[in-house]
């Protein structure tokens, strides 16, 4: 049976699933902790990568290239760009992108590097099978552009400029590196953001705020994803 690997960025985002799941196994590797389970009869690889875009393309290679995981779902909080987004809200990646790559000196967009790809898409499957989830589900959930980016985000000005050159709906700090990792490596992947803030001055707060329980409905939903995944 095929084994999926579950990420977040932080600790308060995998301990709501590590809470849920079975016969939980620690293994330490590379500076980090990696947790075998299963859940609902599926093998299950658990990990934080910790926060920015290098630790989670390590993590999210980790998890593929050492604990041979074939899907990766990915499970945290984001700040809302899309006003219809509100705190506590779901966002599923159809594609993402890397808001602070910029070789625009040499002609090319923000976002682009040669042999690159200025959006990276996620599996169509596993987007439906999150539809299907959210169906059965009394959650607001929207299909969108995430931006990604080693920058906490707590401006407006910042916001519209990753608005208007990435028309991204939410910003977060690990997405697209783990999407330019799996999409390389051919590995389906799903990328889950619920809202903890609007990338707006009061983003510091909010976060504090609202992380830990947007974290929550973000693992819960990742779990009723697993229990429809093959
Ligand atoms: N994750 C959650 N909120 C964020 C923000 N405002 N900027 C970057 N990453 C985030």
């Amino acid at each position: 049976m095929s084994k999926i690997a579950i990420m977040g960025a932080m600790p308060e985002e995998i301990e709501p699933l590590l809470k849920k799941v079975e016969n939980v196994k620690k293994i330490e590797y590379a500076n980090n902790s990696y947790y075998e389970a299963t859940y609902k009869g599926k093998e299950l690889v658990i990990a934080y990568s910790k926060i920015g875009k290098v630790f989670s393309s390590l993590t999210a290679s980790t998890l593929i290239e050492k604990f041979g995981c074939e899907t990766l779902l990915f499970s945290g909080v984001a700040g809302a760009i899309n006003p219809e987004l509100k705190i506590g809200d779901l966002i599923i990646a159809d594609k993402l992108c890397q808001h602070d790559l910029d070789i625009t000196i040499f002609g090319h967009d923000f976002g682009y590097v040669p042999e690159g790809a200025k959006f990276v898409e996620t599996d169509k499957a596993l987007r439906e099978v999150a539809k299907e989830v959210a169906k059965k589900s009394d959650l607001s959930l929207i299909e969108g552009t995430i931006a990604t980016g080693d920058q906490f985000v707590a401006s407006n000005e910042r916001k519209e400029f990753i608005s208007t050159n990435f028309q991204a709906d939410a910003l977060e700090m690990e997405g697209a590196s783990v999407a330019v990792v799996c999409d390389a490596l051919n590995v389906p992947f799903f990328i889950l953001r619920a809202i903890s803030d609007t990338a707006n001055d009061d983003a510091g707060v909010d976060f504090d705020e609202f992380m830990v329980g947007s974290a929550i409905i973000s693992a819960n939903f990742i779990l009723d994803m697993v229990e429809q995944i093959n």
